[in-house]
C-alpha cells in the first residue's frame, strides 16, 4: 500500500481506512466469474424507486446549472411529511456528509465523543479527522446500552452518537432505553440518533425522536434515501434538528453538496408509495428466510430491524468471506469492528437468498462443519 504523505496531519495518519464492500465488477475481474451477487452493502434488492428513475431522467437536461443549494423543494416536501419547518432540516451528500458536518460543526481537538463500540464505522472516522477523542461505550449483546452511553459523558463530551439500528449489528435501542437515555443526557451533548433504517421496523418498537427535537433538545435524527429508496448511488440523505443547530452544520456545509438530480430523484421517491411498500415487504419475507435457514444449519444470528443479518460464523468471517468470493457471492466480514466470527449479510431477491445460503453449506462441509448435504 501506497504510504500517505508525511505533510498530511498526523489525525488524518492514524486513521484506519474504512472497507467498504466489494463491487460486483471488481470481483468478475479478480475471480473471472460472470455471474457474481453482492449482498454486502445493505443496498435495495429492487433498484431504485422508478418514479425516481423517471424525475431524474426529466432533470437531465438541466445539469449545466449548480443544483439548489438550499434545497428548496425536497425540504418543503420533507417538512410537511415530518410537521417540521423547512429550517430544521439539513441536507447532504448522503447521511455519510452529514456525520461529518456534525463533527465539524461541533466536534474540536480534543472534544469527546461518545460511541458504540460496534457502531457504524463513520461516527470513529469522523471525530478522529477533528482531533476528537472517542469515548468508546461497550454495547453488551451488541446493542447500544444507555447506561454504558451515559458512563462515558464527561465536560468535554460534545456528541453522543447512537445508530438506531445499527450497522453492523442490526439492533435497535428501544423505546424506554431512548427515554432513559434523554432522560439523563446533559445540555451540553448533543445526541444523534441515526435512522439510516428507519422504514425497515414496525414503528410501535420505535422511539418519537422527533419529540425531543420538537421540545428543544439538542438531538439530530439522520434519514437517508439510500436504503428504503434504492438510491445509494446519488448520494443523499438528511437531518432533522433544531434550527440552531441547522444553523451550525449549515455553517460548514458546502454550499451545493447534493445535486440537483439526488435532489428531484429524492422529492419524487417520497411519493412512491408502492414502492415502499414492496420493499419493506420483500426484506420481511427475506428475514424470515433467512432466520429459517440459520435455524436449520443452527447457526447463531442476532434478530434485526433492518435490511441484513449479523451472523455468528464457526470460522473467522474473513475465511468465510473469502470462501464465498471464490463462488461468486459477496458479503462482510466485521472483523474490523471486534466481530471475528461473524459475518454481515445484506438480504438480496430470493434468488439471491437461496445462492447465498447454498454457497453457505457448501463451504461449511467443504470444511467438516455441517455433515454432508
Ligand atoms: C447506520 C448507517 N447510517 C448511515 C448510513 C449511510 O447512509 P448514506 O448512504 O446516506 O451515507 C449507513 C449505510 O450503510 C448506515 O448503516
Amino acid at each position: 500500500m501506497t504510504r500517505i504523505s508525511p505533510l498530511a496531519r498526523p489525525a488524518i495518519a492514524d486513521i484506519k481506512p474504512y472497507e467498504p464492500g466489494k463491487p460486483i465488477a471488481e470481483v468478475r475481474r479478480e475471480y473471472e466469474l460472470t455471474d457474481v451477487i453482492k449482498l454486502a452493502s445493505n443496498e435495495n434488492p429492487l433498484g431504485p424507486s422508478p418514479m425516481a428513475v423517471k424525475a431524474i431522467q426529466a432533470a437531465l437536461p438541466e445539469i449545466h446549472r449548480y443544483p439548489d443549494g438550499g434545497g428548496y423543494y425536497l425540504k418543503q416536501k420533507l417538512s410537511e411529511r415530518l410537521s417540521v419547518s423547512p429550517s430544521q432540516i439539513v441536507i447532504g451528500n448522503g447521511s455519510a456528509e452529514i456525520v461529518e458536518l456534525i463533527t465539524e460543526a461541533f466536534v474540536g481537538e480534543g472534544d469527546e465523543a461518545v460511541i458504540g463500540r460496534q457502531a457504524w464505522f463513520k461516527y470513529r472516522i469522523a471525530v478522529q479527522i477533528m482531533n476528537g477523542v472517542i469515548a468508546w461505550a461497550d454495547m453488551p449483546n451488541l446493542a447500544h446500552d444507555t447506561r454504558e452511553m451515559l458512563a462515558g459523558i464527561t465536560d468535554r463530551t460534545k456528541v453522543l452518537f447512537v445508530a438506531n439500528p445499527n450497522n453492523p449489528t442490526g439492533t435497535l435501542m428501544k423505546k424506554d432505553e431512548v427515554e432513559l437515555l434523554m432522560a439523563r443526557l446533559p445540555d451540553h451533548v448533543v445526541a444523534i440518533f441515526d435512522e439510516a433504517y428507519y422504514d425497515y421496523q414496525d414503528k410501535s418498537v420505535y422511539s418519537d425522536t422527533k419529540r425531543y427535537v420538537m421540545e428543544g433538545r439538542n438531538v439530530i435524527i439522520l434519514r437517508t434515501f439510500s436504503k428504503s429508496y434504492g438510491l445509494a448511488a446519488l448520494r443523499i440523505g438528511y437531518a432533522i434538528t433544531t434550527e440552531p443547530i441547522a444553523r451550525a452544520m449549515n455553517g460548514v456545509r458546502e454550499a451545493f453538496n447534493v445535486s440537483s438530480l439526488a435532489q428531484a430523484a429524492a422529492i419524487a421517491a417520497l411519493d412512491d408509495e408502492e414502492f415502499l411498500r414492496k420493499v419493506i415487504s420483500l426484506n420481511e419475507e427475506g428475514k424470515l428466510y433467512f432466520y429459517r435457514q440459520l435455524e436449520g444449519l443452527g447457526l447463531e444470528y442476532t434478530p434485526t430491524y433492518t435490511n441484513f443479518v449479523l451472523i455468528k460464523v464457526p470460522m473467522p468471517g474473513r475465511e468465510l468471506f473469502a470462501e464465498l468470493l471464490k463462488k461468486g457471492v459477496v458479503i462482510r466480514p466485521v472483523d474490523g469492528y471486534g466481530l471475528r466470527d461473524y459475518i454481515r449479510v445484506s438480504i438480496g431477491l430470493p434468488g439471491e437468498n437461496s445462492r447465498f445460503f447454498a454457497a453457505l453449506e457448501e463451504v461449511l462441509v467443504e470444511r467438516g462443519m455441517l455433515s454432508g448435504m
